[in-house]
C-alpha cells in the first residue's frame, strides 16, 4: 500500500511575546477574561521587516533537515496561508526561491486556519497519484499585520508561526491514513477580511473603514465549529473504522481551549492526550497544526506507529482533519 508518511517536522515563532497584560494597556480587556474565554496567555508577533516568509523559511529549514533530505529534493512546496508576503508571487514561490528548490512546483492553498490540512490532503492524493514523491507542506501566518489592534473582540485572538512537514511517498502501513476536506462559503461572512482583494482594492476610504483587518462573529463561528468538527472527526473514525480510544493523539487547530475540550469530551479523550499551544502561540490560523506537531515529535510525545488525529476550522468557513498512523 502506498502512504504518504511524514518524515521531517519543523517550527518556528517570532522571538516578541505580547502578552495579555500589554493588550490591557492597548484595550478594553483583562488576562481574566482572555484566559477565561480563550484559554490563551500570551502570542508571538513578527517585528518591524520581518515577514511570514521568514517564519516560513525557518520551519521549512528545521523540517527538511529533520527528514534528512536536502531542499533539492524536494518537487512540491504546498503552503497553507491566509497571510503571504505578497499577493504575488505566492509565498510557496517566495519560499522554493529561498530555499533553492529548484526541481519543486509552488503554490498557496487559501482555506484560513484549515490551509495547512488542505494542504496536507493535496499532498496526500499527488503522493498517491504516483504524480510526486517529497513534498514540503507548510502553514504560514503573519495574522498580526491583519489585526484590528483597537478591535478587543478578535486582537486578543491571534498570534504568528509557522510550521512545516515533509511527506514522502512510502511503501507501507505508516502515513496519512485519510484526509477529509469541506467547506459552506454560505457563511463566509462569519469569519472574513474584506479589504485589499478585487472587490474592494486599497484606497483611503478602505482603509479609513478598517476593511483590511480580520472580522469574526466570534460567538456564531465558535457553534458552527464545534458542530462542524463534531462531524468531521466522526467521519474520520468511522472511515477508518478505528474507535475515538485507538487515537494516541489528537493534534487539532488552536482556535479556542473550549472548542478544543468540547472535541476531547466528545471523544472521551483525557486532555493529557491533546496537544495544547494556545496559551503561547494563540490562534495561528494555518500554522497552529504543524507547529503543535512539530513540538509533539521533539519532546517525543509523537512516536512510531502513534496513531494522530488532526482537525481544523477557519475562515471560508472551511473544516478539515487527518488520521495519521506516524
Ligand atoms: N475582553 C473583554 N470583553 C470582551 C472581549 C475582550 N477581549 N471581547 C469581547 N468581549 C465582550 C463582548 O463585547 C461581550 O460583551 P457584551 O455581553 O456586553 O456584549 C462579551 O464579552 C461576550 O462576548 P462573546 O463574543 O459572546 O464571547 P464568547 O464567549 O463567544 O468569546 C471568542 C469570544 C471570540 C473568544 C469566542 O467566540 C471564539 O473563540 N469563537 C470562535 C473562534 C473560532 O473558532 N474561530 C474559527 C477558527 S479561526
Amino acid at each position: 500500500m502506498i502512504h504518504a508518511r511524514i518524515i521531517g517536522t519543523g517550527s518556528s515563532a517570532p522571538k516578541k511575546v505580547l502578552t495579555n497584560h500589554d493588550l490591557e494597556r492597548m484595550v478594553e480587556t483583562s488576562d481574566a477574561w482572555i484566559m477565561e474565554r480563550t484559554g490563551i496567555k500570551e502570542r508571538r508577533v513578527v517585528e518591524r521587516g520581518q515577514t511570514t516568509s521568514d517564519l516560513a523559511y525557518e520551519a521549512a529549514h528545521r523540517a527538511i533537515k529533520a527528514a534528512g533530505i536536502t531542499a533539492q529534493d524536494l518537487d512540491l512546496i504546498v503552503v497553507g496561508t491566509l497571510t503571504p508576503d505578497t499577493a504575488m508571487p505566492s509565498l510557496g514561490c517566495v519560499l522554493q526561491a529561498r530555499l533553492h528548490a529548484k526541481k519543486a512546483a509552488a503554490f498557496d492553498v487559501y482555506a484560513a486556519c484549515s490551509g495547512f490540512l488542505y494542504g496536507l490532503s493535496i499532498a496526500d492524493a499527488f503522493i498517491r497519484s504516483g504524480m510526486h514523491e517529497t513534498i514540503l507542506v507548510v502553514g504560514a501566518e503573519s495574522l498580526s499585520r491583519f489585526t484590528d489592534w483597537e478591535d478587543r473582540t478578535t486582537c486578543v485572538l491571534f498570534g504568528d508561526g509557522a510550521g512545516a512537514i515533509v511527506v514522502q511517498r512510502h511503501a507501507g502501513k505508516r502515513g496519512i491514513l485519510s484526509t477529509h476536506i469541506h467547506s459552506d462559503g454560505s457563511l463566509g461572512d462569519l469569519l472574513h477580511l474584506p479589504g485589499g482583494g478585487a472587490s474592494h482594492p486599497p484606497t483611503h476610504d478602505t482603509v479609513a473603514k478598517r476593511m483590511h483587518f480580520i472580522k469574526m462573529k466570534g460567538n456564531e463561528t465558535f457553534k458552527v465549529a464545534v458542530r462542524a468538527l463534531e462531524d468531521v472527526v466522526q467521519e474520520t473514525l468511522d472511515h477508518n473504522k478505528v474507535k475515538p480510544e485507538d487515537i494516541d493523539l489528537l493534534v487539532p487547530h488552536q482556535a479556542n481551549l473550549r472548542i478544543i475540550q468540547a472535541m476531547a469530551k466528545r471523544l472521551n479523550m483525557s486532555m493529557d492526550k491533546v496537544v495544547l499551544t494556545i496559551h503561547k502561540y494563540g490562534n495561528t490560523s494555518a500554522a497552529s497544526i504543524p507547529m503543535a506537531l512539530d513540538e509533539a515529535v521533539r519532546d517525543g510525545r509523537i512516536r512510531e506507529n502513534s496513531l494522530i488525529l488532526l482537525e481544523a476550522f477557519g475562515g471560508g468557513l472551511t473544516w478539515a482533519s487527518a488520521l495519521i498512523r506516524w
